[in-house]
């Protein structure tokens, strides 16, 4: 499997960078950086740092992408992983550095010199994504796959009743990405609350694994336990984008998706980036429920997902 991952790194994006490293069948042809959860440049830093640690360091590309969301004020996630993203480690500057290039003239030639080869994993807002088909549309015909984390399935948000954080910073860009005609897979965070908290005797694992990259993890997560805590009453660990990562992978993981209409709302009120998700209508219920969204499916969205089998990947993955 050949993979991009476009990443606002921070928390447990790391993660998710950690599995596609550590995957035997996956070559990570590149990160690309989108504005999202802490200060543009931070989130390179913590990419580059992530693959230091994991011994990967000089092995993978990182580019900078869009600074901004399209239309937005920048919305950041400071308050959730700390002002560093890395629950304020204030980790040492790795020694390979960003690319010249941008992020979005790579994806594009990477996609577009290889085509049906290359996966997206995108886990932070869509603005680099969305960019990249504007620029070329014919990147969504010659990707053969992108995996995206974002919006809600029919649940409540974690950023405003409403919407996920990844939509709510670019709803713009969402909207243009699940119209584009990628063949894609939705993770949302619906799911994330479902299936991708790490049960806690998974985690007392990790801690007592005391490895470079277990203590990595510990480290990092301290932000968000605080966060989760005062928030849901006990610390969690949450997986959005390495569950994302983890059933691009190893598509076991998903135990059950559904073909959907997916878009986005980018002009209500308090509805802002809401994810409008619905199995489409057969011609008669379309008939009865004339209002209903009735184009094809867009999308395949994950509804349930292998806690315990993405938690052993993540504890392989942590033991060295
Ligand atoms: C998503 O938002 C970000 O804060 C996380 O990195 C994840 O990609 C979850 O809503
Ligand atoms: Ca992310």
């Amino acid at each position: 499997m050949r993979l991009i991952i476009d990443t606002d790194t921070a928390g447990d994006d790391a993660f998710s960078i950690l599995l596609a490293l550590k995957a035997p069948h996956v070559t990570l042809e590149g990160i690309t950086i989108c504005n999202g959860n802490v200060p543009f440049d931070q989130q390179a830093e913590n990419a580059l740092y992530t693959l230091e640690v994991a011994g990967a360091g000089g092995t993978v590309p990182v580019y900078k992408g869009c600074p901004l969301p399209m239309l937005r004020k920048p919305v950041d996630a400071t308050e959730f992983f700390g002002a560093d993203g890395m629950s304020d480690a204030n980790f040492p500057m790795a020694a390979q550095r960003p690319e010249a290039g941008h992020a979005v003239d790579f994806l594009i030639d990477t996609i577009m010199s290889n085509p049906g080869e290359i996966e997206i994993l995108a886990q932070a807002p869509l603005t680099n994504i969305a960019t990249a088909w504007v620029k070329e549309p014919r990147i969504a015909d010659n990707l053969k796959h992108l995996w995206v984390m974002g919006g809600l399935d029919n649940s409540i948000g974690n950023t405003t009743p409403a919407s996920e954080f990844n939509f709510y910073v670019d709803p713009e860009a969402a909207k243009i990405v699940v119209n584009a005609g990628f063949r894609l897979t939705l993770s949302t965070w619906t799911l994330t609350m479902s299936s991708g908290l790490l049960p806690d005797e998974k985690l007392r694992v990790i801690e007592a694994m005391d490895t470079p990259l277990s203590r990595f993890f510990m480290t990092i997560s301290q932000a968000p336990f605080k966060r989760t805590e005062m928030r849901y009453g006990r610390p969690l660990s949450t997986h959005p984008d390495s569950l994302t990562c983890a059933c691009a992978i190893d598509p076991e993981i998903m135990l059950e998706v559904a073909d959907c209409l997916v878009d986005v709302e980018t002009q209500g009120e308090l509805t802002r980036a809401y994810s409008s998700i619905c199995t489409p209508l057969t011609a008669e219920e379309a008939e009865i429920d004339f209002l209903w969204p009735s184009a094809p499916a867009n999308a395949r969205v994950i509804r349930k997902a292998d806690t315990n089998r993405f938690a052993d990947m993540l504890i392989a993955a942590l033991a060295e």
